[in-house]
């Protein structure tokens, strides 16, 4: 896990006021590009996955998280999506973001959710929305979260207290 970290601050590039003003971007590109990064960070992300039978990876970038992690754990793996990429019917859930609003969607059918353990992966916590939103689409749709993880924690926007119910790991914290 130290490695982890060591490699996403090494590696993150920030950027002011995209993609609004105001609002300090952190895009881990450059991190899951780098080889050992990647490794590293998924590792980690499988350390903490203990029992979880799926892992849902939150468009976009957790779904590059997601997959790596899921065949490590032999789990299987959900992209949660944005709104408007699934057919119906589609379970949905709107959430407040950092910047605007949005809606993220699973299948309502061809996947039972019932009685999955789900581990929640994506790249940054921010507010928490992101991640609330899908915790709860999930425990909706009858799965258990079993964990909650991200790559990059924004500790002032105090993200974690909307996800208390949840275990939450994240590898680094700005
Ligand atoms: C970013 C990030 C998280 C979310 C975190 O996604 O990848 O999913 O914001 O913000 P929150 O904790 O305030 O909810 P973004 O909205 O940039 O979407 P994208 O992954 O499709 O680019």
């Amino acid at each position: 896990l130290e490695s982890a970290s060591a490699d996403v601050a090494r590696l993150t590039r920030w950027a002011d006021d995209f993609p609004e003003p105001g609002v300090r971007f952190a895009d881990l590109t450059p991190v899951f590009a780098d080889a050992k990064a990647f490794r590293d960070i998924v590792d980690a992300l499988v350390a903490i996955g203990g029992d979880a039978d799926l892992v849902a990876g939150i468009d976009a970038r957790g779904f590059l998280l997601g997959a790596g992690v899921a065949l490590a754990l032999d789990a299987g793996v959900l992209a949660v999506r944005k709104a408007g990429k699934l057919p119906p019917p589609v379970l949905s859930q709107s959430y407040d973001l950092e910047y605007g609003s949005a809606t993220l969607e699973v299948p309502a059918d061809g996947v039972d959710l019932r009685g999955r353990r789900v581990l929640v992966i994506d790249d940054v916590l921010a507010t928490g929305g992101t991640l609330r939103a899908t915790a709860e689409l999930l425990a909706s749709a009858g799965a258990t979260v079993v964990g909650v993880a991200v790559v990059l924690e924004i500790e002032a926007l105090a993200g974690r207290d909307r996800l208390a119910e949840y275990p939450l790991t994240s590898l680094l914290r700005v």
